[in-house]
């Protein structure tokens, strides 16, 4: 993909595999101490936290990937989709505004457009490290990694560069997917 070196990707790819296998190791390892009875042990409590990090690193990551393609598609290329977002933010424009903004915030995480079903509403949300700030009920469109593992090896510190970057990589055909799913 334009924009995203081969190392960067490895690199990406490499973290996100270690996101699915601890998902896998968290999920069993619960499982045994449900069975042993150690319901109440700090280390179950603890285990339990964990498990919604490792969950929607893993998961994150993929909805990431998946709305990225080399060259990108347009807009265009998600009527329905494009039409909602300018109902919501105004337009298409004051919406990508609001998305860049939000990715050039402090701190790492990732921004992603939401698709609330139950008041079929679009919200721009940060989301803190992996599990913070998801709305209940939301079905992610868009999703945008900001942590630092996902632009540094190619911008440095220049997070916006990389926003740029990543607007010219994303797959609104495959965002315009989730949406006429989530939107039934
Ligand atoms: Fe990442």
């Amino acid at each position: 993909m334009d924009g995203f070196s081969e190392t960067l990707l490895k690199n990406h790819f490499t973290l996100y595999q270690g996101y699915v296998a601890n998902t896998n190791k968290v999920a069993d390892a619960l499982a045994l101490m449900a069975k042993e009875g150690k319901h109440g042990t700090p280390e179950y409590a603890e285990l339990k936290r964990r498990f919604g990090w490792e969950w929607n690193g893993m998961r994150l990551h993929e909805l990431y990937f998946g709305n990225m393609a080399k060259g990108g598609t347009k807009a265009d290329a998600a009527p329905k989709l494009a039409k909602a977002i300018a109902s919501e933010f105004g337009s298409l424009d004051a919406w990508e505004k609001d998305f860049r903004s939000s990715g050039a915030m402090r701190g790492i995480g990732w921004v992603v457009l939401y698709y609330d079903t139950a008041g079929k509403r679009l919200f721009n949300c940060w989301i803190n490290e992996h599990d913070a700030g998801h709305p209940a009920g939301a079905v992610p469109m868009l999703v945008m990694d900001v942590f630092e593992h996902a632009y540094m090896t190619d911008y440095g510190i220049k997070r916006a560069d990389y926003i740029s970057a990543f607007f010219r990589c994303i797959n609104w055909k495959e965002a315009e997917a989730r949406y006429a799913a989530a939107s039934r």
